[in-house]
């Protein structure tokens, strides 16, 4: 959540740091700002979206070479011009642009008010900005030795960066549970929240770890930990092309990534799946086989579209693993006090491997002497650092604020990895197993096939954008499927909309069945069919309207709904990667239909960075 930028070196720095912001506002969008060093300090900041920054800038001087730039996701203060970062320190010498959360922030405030300050904003940053200054002030010593005793004080997550009007090539930047990535060019240096703000200019990177503190200026790249001990950066070649972070002719990057599915879900397999020779290879998961095969239970942790798949993940394993596995909710996990005895499996699931809750959830885990694995998209994410093992999802960067294409990949990882588990322990029969290494291998084409559907699926979302409410339906793998249908809609369209147990429903969402509610049954062919088709007629009875995602051929649920998705003939466990792509389109369709900013939905971030 929030995302910075910063850039030190001979160009322009301005241009550099507002097209980084565009890039990172899938990590908010409630306000943004700049501050440039140009014989001193300037700041500039607006509430809304980078380009309303860029119209109240424009005819401006804008002319620097060392400057930094926010985009905020409202954390302590409501979205407005005075609590848009960056912020200045009272004297004005110092400013500073913040990504997380400050705890402690009340007590330090009142320290300081009890001091004289008073403060511009309602934010735990610029009280964060103000103690900096204080202990400068106090100690006269450097502002870096400021910044380290202050952050020893701090409880909570940031990273932050400085610039000082008396140091003005340098920016300092230290963090602790949000990401920050510097890119080294040459005589140049870039800072941001994730690589794309630097990919045109360069490919090396250093990602900066926890309790690490930078500074940095044109030519020269000091890390230190908060002990001030001097630490080697090591620098890492980026695997990422500039045209993965590019709308490439879509109209949002949630359609992009929708169509992009047959092609990330390939990735995901290629070079793990071996249909001929019956193999899979995770060297991350291989490591820890033996404890694996061994455990008694699995513990999922994730949150949002993450724990969707979780949940489709317990139903696999639990089958083809014959392991008693829990899914959890990071953010109730780590609250509490959960019994974790060494040798339990966690897995966390997290396309940006850094959702905040996830994070500490594996980390609390850790300590206890459980094994990590992470099911994650982001390469070299703190999640993805944290855990011992694991495999990265390879779904490329995913923009739109709304999941698709990682939640599909994230089946298909989370398949293989039950598929490899259960084979080696031999609770998976061996032509099941065979059949199923075969019926991944034709996800990618499955997914083309059906994608076809999308101007007929478009059209099913015109007839039905108005409906105040949707319920979705969907039983035993199918049933994560309608929470996450349901989840997409109501991001990306704002209607309220319930996934629900298809045979659950008669327990109470039933009173809401009349002639307005569109009810969306996941009712693909698997060894529950009937019953679904069963459910299938009590909405019928009651004149709700039966959309459904079936499979090629069904025509009796066909005939039960007024309109119909379909999924090519798939085994139940791999079906749920199909299913879902129906109703990504249909949410998508929707949203734009009411005219809704589908990539950046209202209140939502990309990256949940603070709990
Ligand atoms: C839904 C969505 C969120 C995320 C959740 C977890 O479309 O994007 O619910 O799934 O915030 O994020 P990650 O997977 O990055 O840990």
């Amino acid at each position: 959540m929030c995302g910075i930028v910063g850039y030190t070196g001979p160009r322009e720095a301005y241009p550099i740091i507002v097209k980084g912001l565009k890039r990172l506002e899938y990590r908010g969008y409630d306000s943004a700002g700049v501050a440039l060093q140009n014989g001193g300090l300037h700041v500039y900041k607006k509430k809304g979206k980078v380009a309303d920054l860029e119209d109240s800038i424009a005819g401006k001087n804008v002319h620097a070479h060392v400057g930094i730039g926010h985009t905020r996701w409202a954390t302590h203060g409501e979205p407005n011009d005075r609590n848009a970062h960056p912020h200045q320190s009272a004297s004005g010498r110092l400013a500073m642009i913040h990504n997380g959360i400050i705890e402690n922030y009340a007590q330090l405030k009142s320290e300081l008010v009890k001091k004289g300050y008073e403060f511009k904003s309602d934010t735990d940053t610029e009280v964060l900005l103000n103690f900096i200054e204080e202990i400068l002030v106090k100690n006269d010593c450097s502002l870096e030795e400021a910044i380290r005793i202050a952050l020893k004080r701090v409880v909570g997550a940031y990273v932050i960066l400085l610039l000082d009007a008396e140091n003005p090539d340098t920016i300092i930047a230290a963090r602790k549970g949000s990401p920050l990535v510097i890119g080294v060019g040459k005589g140049e240096h870039f800072l941001g929240s994730d690589a794309s703000p630097m990919l045109e200019y360069t490919k090396e990177v250093v990602y900066v770890n926890d309790y690490e503190l930078a500074i940095i200026k044109p030519d020269e790249l000091i890390l230190k930990n908060l002990g001030n001990e001097k630490l080697t950066p090591y620098v890492q070649k980026l695997d990422l092309e500039l045209a993965s972070i590019e709308k490439g002719g879509y109209e949002h990057f949630m359609l992009k990534e929708i169509f992009e599915q047959p092609q990330t879900i390939n990735d995901c397999l290629r070079g793990r799946l071996d249909a001929v020779a019956g193999t899979i290879t995770m060297s991350g998961i291989q490591q820890y086989a033996e404890q694996i095969m061994q455990t008694n239970r699995i513990i999922m942790v994730a949150c949002g579209t993450s724990w969707h798949a979780g949940l489709v993940a317990e139903y696999i394993f639990e089958e083809l693993c014959r392991i008693n596995v829990e899914v959890e909710y990071a953010s109730e996990f780590r609250y509490r006090n959960p019994v974790i005895n060494p040798g339990d499996v966690i897995i966390a699931i997290s396309q940006s491997g850094e959702t905040a809750d996830t994070l500490v959830a594996i980390e609390t885990a850790k300590e206890k002497g459980a094994i990590i694995l992470g099911v994650v998209n982001v390469v070299g994410s703190s999640i993805a650092r944290t855990s011992h093992g694991g495999a990265y999802t390879h779904a490329g960067p995913e923009i739109g604020v709304a999941s698709t294409k990682a939640f599909t990949a994230q089946l298909s990882v989370l398949t293989m990895i039950a598929l490899k588990v259960g084979y080696m322990k031999g609770t998976i029969p061996q032509q099941r197993y065979l059949r199923l290494l075969n019926e991944l291998n034709e996800l990618p084409e499955k997914a083309a096939w059906v994608l076809q559907q999308h101007e007929k699926i478009k059209a099913i979302a015109e007839k039905y954008k108005d409906a105040r409410d949707f319920l979705y339906l969907g039983r035993g793998y199918n049933f994560a499927v309608a929470l996450e249908g349901a989840l997409k809609l109501k991001e990306i369209s704002y209607i309220h909309a319930e996934g629900y147990p298809a045979a659950e429903m008669k327990h109470g969402p039933i009173a809401l069945v009349d002639e307005n509610l569109p009810v969306v049954f996941i009712a693909t062919k698997d060894p529950y069919h009937e019953k679904v088709v069963s459910n299938m007629q009590e909405i019928r009875a009651r004149k709700g309207q039966v959309i459904s995602v079936i499979t090629e051929g069904d025509e009796h649920s066909a005939s039960l709904s007024l309109d119909v998705m379909i999924i090519p003939e798939a085994d139940e466990i791999v079906a749920p990667i199909l299913s879902v792509i129906p109703l990504q389109l249909l949410a998508y369709y929707i949203g734009v239909s009411k005219g809704l900013d589908v990539d950046k939905p209202r209140n939502l971030a990309k990256s949940v960075t603070v709990e």
